[in-house]
């Protein structure tokens, strides 16, 4: 899920690294992205620094590696205070290199995403409301988490572009899908922090 601020992109300073996200249509975002061996590793690092860079030019809440075009099983996500989405629950800024995700409950809820790989558009998708994740940072540390509501939503869109799924893929009803502007107009959607 994520936000789309294309055309605002500022490259602010010279050692930034901001890579293009791969859009809708390009088949590397199709693709099963493969385990990390050493997610402590310098190329890792380097990875991870390219992912927060790109995520943060586009103002999204998460990215994937392989929205930059690396198919490597490494996802960045969370935000915290955000004064466009006052109301929203806050998600730790989190890198979770080869992710396993238990589903804990089977109650599933709708809710607007967005990707930033379909930027300007928006779908309503059911999501498992409860989940277990787990993986390692980029410094080689374990992550091991029991998550609800917003956050579990966000890993769980996360996650799935690592077995190339974007979220148009889980929608119930194409009714519940389309351009901001014009969901917007006909008042089925109001702004959600959700470009990912
Ligand atoms: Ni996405």
């Amino acid at each position: 899920m994520i936000r789309s601020g294309q055309g605002q992109h500022k490259r602010q300073h010279e050692n930034m690294s901001i890579k293009k996200v791969l859009q809708l249509g390009d088949p590397l975002l199709s693709r099963i992205s493969e385990s990390v061996e050493d997610p402590g590793s310098g190329i890792i690092k380097i990875l991870v620094d390219d992912i927060y860079d790109t995520m943060r030019d586009y103002q999204g809440v998460g990215l994937a590696a392989p929205q930059i075009g690396v198919l490597k099983r490494v996802v960045v996500f969370g935000f915290t205070g955000n004064s466009r989405y006052p109301d929203a629950e806050p998600v730790p800024e989190t890198v979770l290199i080869n992710p396993v995700i238990d589903i804990l409950t089977t109650e599933t809820v709708e809710d607007w995403e967005g990707c930033l790989s379909i930027p300007g558009m928006r779908g309503l998708v059911p999501r498992a409301t409860k989940i277990r994740y787990g993986g390692f940072n980029h410094e080689g540390k374990t992550i091991n988490r029991t998550v609800e509501g917003f956050h579990a939503r966000v890993v769980l869109h996360e996650c799935d572009h690592l077995d190339g799924i974007l979220y148009i893929q889980r929608l119930k009803n194409l009714a519940d899908f389309g351009f901001i502007d014009a969901l917007q107009e006909s008042k089925r959607y109001s702004p959600a922090p959700c470009d990912s």
